[in-house]
């Protein structure tokens, strides 16, 4: 997540000289950018360069990074009649220029045999940004308009479904092998409104992208230690575990033969001493035993402030354990 961020100077040089819509919006740039950790680490995977805002675009939503501020939107969604105006382009009109980047940097990883994966935002962290005043991470407004105005809610979730199933499946055609979901406010739920507000969305994408591609499909939120049973159920491919529980924990929580993936905290990697890190690192590959299938992450997006050295041990770790 993130991982092509701040954190690498050779990013950042690239960043000096092209705003982030532009970035995103060039194949040649957003390709370049998508490669760079690859070069520089030992990576499993490719994650594309493009953010999970960007498909709102062609919705009608105005949208742009603010340098130290991240992500802003201007036309922040008011009323119903509002929901009733939002377009769903097909995704070729509506980012195009993501599904490019895609043929182009699958062209350059598919012979070296490194996966690259697609992803969007979920239809409830993308309402965070949509509705949301206050904070997206806590969504008191989201919660608001989900419970005030119920009709209108669901007609939001369903024509963000479609948009994200849409994506989804055009990112797979495009190249992508892997396809993840990012719902990283979701933790702002309690299980009951999970279940009603948020859960059959969820479904419905799944349902859609599986009768339409082969690739796997990951579910990633965080704070959701009290979710993880109802998303389980759902029937994703992958669940993304944060670092807010031990995976022998979570191992409690949901089916151990459901693959998972996670989970040390982003602010280990950056802060931790080696020897500590090594010894979460360890941590983490020993608790993974108690699922069948894991895949070696962060419990959430890397920061600006991780020396790459770090990153480069993990690996090292990591892969001496394959
Ligand atoms: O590693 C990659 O480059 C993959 C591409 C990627 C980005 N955003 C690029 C990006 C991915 C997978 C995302 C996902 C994303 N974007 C999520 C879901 C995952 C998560 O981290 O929770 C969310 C919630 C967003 C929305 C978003 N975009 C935020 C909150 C921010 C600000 C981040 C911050 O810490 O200030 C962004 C900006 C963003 N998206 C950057 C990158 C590389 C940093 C932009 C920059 O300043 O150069």
């Amino acid at each position: 997540m993130r991982q092509a961020g701040r954190f690498l100077p050779e990013y950042r040089e690239l960043r000096a000289k092209h705003s982030m819509l532009e970035a995103i919006r060039t194949p040649e740039l957003a390709t370049e950018i998508t490669l760079q950790p690859l070069r520089r680490f030992d990576l499993d995977a490719g994650i594309i360069f493009a953010d999970i805002l960007t498909p709102l675009i062609g919705m009608g939503i105005n949208i742009d990074f603010v340098q130290g501020e991240g992500p802003k939107i201007f036309n922040p969604i008011k009323s119903s009649a509002d929901i009733q105006k939002l377009r769903l382009p097909p995704p070729e009109e509506n980012v195009g220029y993501t599904l490019a980047a895609i043929k182009m940097v699958s062209g350059e990883l598919t012979p070296k045999g490194i996966p690259l994966i697609g992803f969007s935002g979920a239809p409830f962290t993308l309402s965070c940004y949509l509705l949301e005043e206050e904070s997206p991470s806590t969504a008191p407004d989201v919660k608001r308009f989900m419970l005030q105005e119920r009709a209108a809610w669901e007609t939001l979730q369903q024509k963000l479904a479609r948009l994200v199933a849409d994506y989804l499946v055009a990112q797979a055609e495009s190249g992508a092998s892997a396809l993840q979901l990012f719902d990283s406010w979701v933790g702002a739920l309690a299980p009951a409104e999970f279940e009603v507000f948020v859960a059959p969305h969820l479904r419905a994408i799944l349902q859609q992208v599986k009768s339409r591609t082969e690739a796997p499909v990951v579910y990633f939120g965080t704070g959701t230690n009290g979710l993880l049973p109802l998303i389980a159920d759902l029937g994703y491919d992958v669940v993304g575990i944060d670092w807010r529980i031990s995976l022998a924990d979570a191992a409690r929580l949901l089916p151990t033969d459901i693959p998972v993936q996670g989970n040390l905290d982003p602010l280990l990697l950056a802060n931790a001493s080696p020897a500590y890190l090594e010894g979460r690192v360890r941590d983490v590959l020993r608790e993974r035993t108690a699922f069948k299938h894991h895949v070696f992450n962060l419990g959430h997006g890397i920061v600006p402030h991780t020396p790459p050295d770090n990153v480069t041990r993990v690996l090292e770790i990591v892969h001496s354990e394959r």
